[in-house]
């Protein structure tokens, strides 16, 4: 492991954009908190801060919801063709592309990220989402039924079901690809008509105010989308717990979609959830090492573990344990660790001081139960939030880095003997978001596959994530599915309209 230069020099845009305390969107124009209150945001790479936010509470999320309300029925909005939905959201697509760079510069800032990582992931699958969604409004169908209505025998019927948004929305989302995550909640509630509410994470909250300033640009109409920036216990309850919200959309904990779940009890709105995970990886005997190896490495040190979806569960053959494990631990160690804006950086800082702590300490916790780091297990002695990439042996079942979401780069791996067994393994956890099989055997796939309890199963790949495909989680890793056909269908009714003829 090496480490990278510090040296960089912010865009112009940038260094205006942060110059100024940031406001929020309310109602298409930037304010303060009605409370005047501001909130710091530092740069995981230095600790520094970087910018100050403003910090909304109830009041102003009861200001952005009403906003959100009259915009759902004003006719801008309401009564907008599907046509110019498209074109809008079209339209951001390309405001996001137009202004790539800088996103991604920003990003890295915010969140430690590498800026190419920012640039070719984030943002790349940003736009393709926005412009994925695109498509959808002028898709959005209902059917006719033949209705029968067998105890009025005379009767004749025409029926049929229409889809209507579902109003006004919530969206609470994470700090971990904070761009990224405002593009999957924002464009599918655009497509459908909804008006929203959108609360970034206190730790990133920088790249959705840009993207407001887009949305502005883009035309759309003021209200449908506000961006209150603010922390979880706070701005996020309220808008969880708001009785003239009509849906909460959360990525995040599973502790806090917890929370959001009896939050929504009040108006019993809807909820969506995207939550934690500990997703296995499981190497059969047969994988191609050189495919494997760098596989399983990259899905646990991607975006420095930072992924509800990370493998950070190894499991591989016993008869293979020891070179996957070394082929892992090896890519760790070469690993050029650095802050995000150096362009050699290939692992940056973690989000916080309290996301580095806590990473720290269960890596802590178990080695004090005997674990045995191949490789890291300590966080590095220098300015900002940077754990190293850790690979974990010699672990059991019931312990709390194999049971338990750490959110860093830190794998456990563990030998298995047969299919059945990993099974068993992979599946004992409360989770159940994604898993991956590495294997030239298609045979032991297709078993595989349909036995893994998780939202998505990758084959000699992971965390592969497209706009079109569904994802979500089963079990505690949350409700419902975003991204393709399924995400249009979180944020809408379907009306059944049945006429007598
Ligand atoms: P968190 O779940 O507290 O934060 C996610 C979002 O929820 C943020 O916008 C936050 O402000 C908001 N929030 C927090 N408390 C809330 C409340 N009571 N009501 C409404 N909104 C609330 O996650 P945190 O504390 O940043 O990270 C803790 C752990 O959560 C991580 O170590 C990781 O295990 C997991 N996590 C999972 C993510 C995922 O993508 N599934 C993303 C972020 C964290
Ligand atoms: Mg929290």
């Amino acid at each position: 492991m090496s480490v990278a230069t510090q040296q960089f020099t912010l865009r112009q845009a940038n260094q205006a954009f942060l110059a100024q305390p940031r406001k929020m969107l309310i109602d298409g124009k930037w304010v303060a908190a009605a409370s005047g209150k501001t909130f710091a945001v530092f740069d995981p790479g230095t600790g520094r801060e970087i910018a100050q936010v403003a910090a909304a509470d109830k009041a102003d999320i009861d200001l952005a919801v009403a906003a959100a309300r009259r915009a759902f029925t004003n006719k801008a909005w309401a009564g907008m063709k599907a046509c110019d939905r498209e074109r809008l959201l079209n339209r951001l697509a390309d405001l996001v592309e137009a202004n790539a760079d800088e996103l991604a510069e920003l990003e890295s800032l915010d969140n430690g990220k590498s800026v190419n990582l920012a640039r070719y992931v984030d943002v790349v699958a940003a736009v393709d989402c926005l412009r994925y969604m695109a498509g959808w409004p002028t898709k959005i169908e209902g059917s006719t039924i033949p209705v029968s209505v067998p105890y009025m025998p005379d009767a004749k019927f025409f029926a049929y079901t229409m889809r209507e948004p579902v109003g006004v929305v919530g969206q609470i989302i994470p700090w971990n690809f904070p761009l990224l995550m405002a593009a999957w909640k924002l464009a599918p509630a655009l497509a459908t008509g909804c008006t929203v509410v959108l609360k970034p994470a206190e730790q990133t909250p920088l790249s959705a105010l840009r993207l407001g300033e887009l949305v502005l640009e883009a035309g759309y109409p003021a209200g449908v989308v506000n961006i209150c920036p603010g922390f979880g216990e706070t701005a996020g309850a309220a808008l969880a717990a708001h009785p003239d919200v009509d849906k909460v959309a959360f990525t995040g904990s599973t502790e806090v979609g917890k929370l959001i779940v009896q939050a929504a009890l009040g108006n019993l709105k809807k909820v969506s959830l995207e939550l934690g995970g500990k997703s296995p990886a499981i190497v059969l005997p047969d994988a191609d090492m050189d495919i494997a190896i760098p596989g399983a490495a990259m899905a646990i040190f991607f975006n420095q573990g930072q992924v509800c979806c990370a493998g950070s569960r190894l499991y591989v053959h016993k008869s293979i344990f020891d070179k996957v494990v070394d082929g892992v631990a090896g890519v760790a160690k070469g690993f050029t660790v650095g802050h995000g804006l150096s362009p050699s950086t290939q692992m940056g800082p973690l989000v916080s001081e309290e996301q580095a702590l806590r990473v720290a300490s269960y890596i802590e916790d178990g080695l004090k139960s005997g674990v045995e780091a191949v490789t890291g297990g300590r966080r590095l002695d220098q300015p900002g939030y940077f754990v190293e990439p850790t690979v974990l042996v010699k672990v059991k079942p019931e312990m709390k880095v194999v049971k338990e979401e750490i959110f860093g780069p830190v794998v456990v791996a563990m030998p298995f003997d047969d299919l059945d067994e990993v099974v068993t393994q992979a599946n004992n956890t409360i989770y159940g978001l994604g898993a991956s099989i590495w294997t030239r055997d298609l045979g032991k796939m297709h078993r595989l596959a349909p036995a893994l309890k998780a939202g998505t199963v990758w084959v000699n790949c992971h965390s592969v994530i497209d706009a079109a495909l569904p994802f979500g989680g089963f079990k505690q890793s949350g409700w419902g599915r975003e991204l393709g056909r399924e995400a249009i269908d979180l944020y809408m009714e379907r009306k059944s309209v049945c006429a007598m003829v």
